[in-house]
């Protein structure tokens, strides 16, 4: 159905026409004292922003942009988490509503048939080495036709439209996306990292793959074999030897 049942996520909601990041939003919100849970969505982002300073492409009312405050309790080393958690929630409401075969690409990118669909923004608040909230911002491509996006990225990028063949409802897709959020986020404050683990493994595209990625030290490539308990990507170098990427952004293949 399409009423939020959810105790937190999405009790409170700020709805705009246009903002220029709505990560932006959330976080001068917070200082405002806006409490977990809360959601910034917003029909248009002028400049949403992406991993590794790249930008976002947001067009009026094609998709949903939005972003949650969330207040977790866990030490800041464990944020990784709440980065696969994220990707985790939101594969499964896809494949629940659409059916389509979205995947996860590490960290936190989906997929449909190796187009990027959706994107995940997680930027954290410390003080003191004490995690003092986070902003979780996700951008889903929903209704966009190909001409909606720029030249460049029309090959890498689709749209669950496209993908589907007709018009996605986004207040649906919405609400079963906070109810499958703040379900998981349960599960790992009970239960901590190993359920979200197992999940994302099932649904990553990233596993028993060459991979390769752009290091501060060059070219690093290797065949990627699981992720640990800190979210981070275990990879088998040529050597057999085993070695581990925290962040960055993976390509498939061998170079
Ligand atoms: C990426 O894939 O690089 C992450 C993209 C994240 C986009 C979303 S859209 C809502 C929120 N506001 C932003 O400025 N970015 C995120």
């Amino acid at each position: 159905s399409s009423r939020l049942t959810t105790e937190t996520f999405g009790r409170h909601i700020r709805y705009f026409d246009e903002v220029d990041s709505t990560n932006n939003t959330a976080n001068a919100l917070v200082k405002e004292g806006g409490v977990e849970g809360t959601l910034i969505i917003a029909e248009k982002q002028t400049a949403g922003r992406g991993r590794m300073g790249r930008q976002w492409h947001s067009p009026k009312g094609k998709g949903l942009w939005m972003s949650l405050i969330l207040k977790p309790r866990i030490p800041l080393h464990f944020t990784p988490h709440l980065t696969l958690l994220v990707a985790v929630a939101l594969c499964r409401t896809i494949r629940q509503l659409t059916q389509l075969p979205a995947g996860i690409k590490w960290p936190n990118d989906l997929l449909i048939d190796g187009k990027k669909i959706s994107g995940i923004l997680l930027e954290s608040s410390a003080e003191e080495e004490k995690l003092h909230h986070v902003i979780a911002g996700v951008g889903i491509s929903v209704n966009l036709q190909a001409e909606d996006y720029p030249e460049e990225i029309r090959g890498i990028a689709t749209s669950l439209a496209i993908e589907a063949g007709k018009e996605v409802n986004r207040s649906e897709l919405l609400v079963h996306f906070l109810q499958e959020l703040e379900s998981l986020y349960k599960v790992y404050h009970e239960q901590g990292f190993a359920p979200i683990k197992l999940l994302w493994e099932a649904l990553s595209v990233s596993l028993n793959k060459a991979v390769r990625t752009q290091s501060p030290q060059g070219l690093k490539e290797g065949f990627a074999v699981g992720i640990d308990d800190s979210g981070a990507l275990i990879v088998r170098q040529e050597d057999g030897s085993l070695t581990k990427w925290y962040s960055g952004n993976i390509e498939f293949g061998a170079s």
